[in-house]
């Protein structure tokens, strides 16, 4: 039987499009980097059932390449229903390595790669100097190694909206050049920026193109199953009816599968009007805290309740204490209140991520995070908080 998952859009009818186009691209060896990761997980997941795939290369953190290969496979489960058989990934498709090995792209593997698609980063909000090893030195490297392999046809940086930095609203267009110093929130997005502004820079040469996707919250089918990454702090706004942006202020969310899709078809894409993109829900498929608050109350079939709050950040700290002092399970509530003053600084910037050049491509518009936020809600019900918080404090 066949379920309208989306009645608001035609998303389901024009994946499906997508998926026939990707497998008529024609041969192509892809190196995926982070596919351990939610992201890269979910690419991977897409590209399983094509023709690719068996030729596929992953660069794996782990101690051996049977661990690797494990490591991959488990990382796919996550993005299949139950019941579905285990994808076959090979020990030859695995390159055991860090990003931050100063040998890790030495693989005479990848000298046969035509595709490149570098999703791996650390994402974490914190200041850790990793960060800029690996999201920004590493990714030089990786670059510089791929503008020696003669067959390349696409390097793909997997980057992100947010990397645009502050003052930019309310419609981000995708300007090429990044702001760097004081424009950036963490120094995660500066990092990205930097990456995306020194790959063009240093390597014009290189077929690079920018995917930027905006906030990734589950997946449109699954929900919270592969990863419960943020879903737990809308979820915890909902349940303070308080948070520290208007009710009118945006949120440009966009599924883990969509984002994932959107990737494996412009990778494989043979032309390509421009440099970089947005992946994202756009003018039309973000909504506001209002809302999602309105959506999160109907799962919790509560009735209308207390109307909405806007608070200050400084009111966050006791709002969090009062939360955890009646919360069913013990919480971390320095680390949720230091994530919520985070977000909260994100969602003040009410930003929607102009989504015109994908649609431009052919790509189709992303679902609203409205029409699957009750699926992500359900899969999340047998998950302590802690569990879900875990997805994103690595
Ligand atoms: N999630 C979002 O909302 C979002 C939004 C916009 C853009 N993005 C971008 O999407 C990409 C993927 O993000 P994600 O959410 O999938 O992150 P994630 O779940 O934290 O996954 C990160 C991946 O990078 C790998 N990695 C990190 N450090 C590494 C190292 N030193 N060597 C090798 N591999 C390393 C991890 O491997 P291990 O498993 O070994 O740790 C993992 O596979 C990133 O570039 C991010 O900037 C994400």
């Amino acid at each position: 039987m066949v379920f309208n998952l989306f009645p608001r859009s035609k998303w389901l009818r024009d994946t499906q499009d997508l998926a026939a186009q990707t497998r008529q691209s024609g041969p192509a060896r892809i190196f995926l980097t982070g596919a351990t990761g939610f992201v890269g997980g979910a690419i991977a997941a897409a590209l399983a059932d094509t023709g690719n795939f068996k030729e596929m290369l992953f660069l794996v953190r782990a101690r051996s390449a049977a661990e690797g290969a494990q490591r991959v496979r488990q990382s796919i489960a996550r993005f299949t229903q139950p019941g579905a058989p285990p994808p076959e990934v090979s020990e030859q498709q695995v390159i055991v390595a860090d990003l931050s090995d100063a040998d890790a792209f030495a693989d005479a593997r990848l000298d046969a790669v035509s595709h490149v698609i570098h999703s791996a980063a650390i994402t974490s909000f914190a200041d850790r100097p990793a960060i800029w090893t690996v999201n920004v030195d590493a990714t030089m490297r990786l670059a510089e190694r791929f503008s020696r392999v003669a067959g390349l046809r696409r390097f793909v940086y997997v980057g992100a909206a947010m990397a645009c930095g502050v003052a930019r609203g309310p419609l981000v267009t995708e300007t090429l050049h990044l702001p760097l110093e004081r424009a950036h929130l963490v120094p995660y997005t500066e990092s990205k920026a930097r990456a995306e502004n020194q790959l063009r820079e240093r390597f014009p040469e290189l077929p690079l193109v920018a995917l930027r996707p905006s906030i990734i919250v589950g997946h449109s089918a699954l929900g919270c199953k592969p990863s419960a990454s943020i879903f737990w702090l809308l979820k915890v706004v909902s349940q303070l009816n308080r948070f520290v942006c208007p009710p009118s202020a945006y949120l440009d969310i966009v599924p883990v599968d969509y984002c994932a899709s959107t990737i494996v078809a412009l990778t494989l894409k043979p032309t390509l009007a421009f440099p970089v993109y947005h992946i994202s829900a756009g003018q039309d498929g973000s909504a506001t805290i209002g809302e999602l608050l309105q959506a999160f109350r109907q799962t919790e079939a509560s009735g209308q309740g207390q109307p909405y709050q806007r608070v200050t950040e400084a009111a966050l700290k006791q709002m969090v204490q009062s939360f955890g002092a009646v919360a069913q399970e013990a919480i971390d509530t320095r680390m949720l209140h230091k994530a919520l003053t985070l977000y909260g600084r994100f969602s003040r910037l009410n930003y929607i991520f102009d989504q015109r050049r994908i649609l431009s491509e052919g790509m189709p518009p992303a679902p609203s995070f409205l029409d699957y936020l009750v699926r992500c809600d359900h899969s999340a019900r047998g998950l302590t908080l802690k569990a879900q918080m875990a997805c994103d404090f690595k």
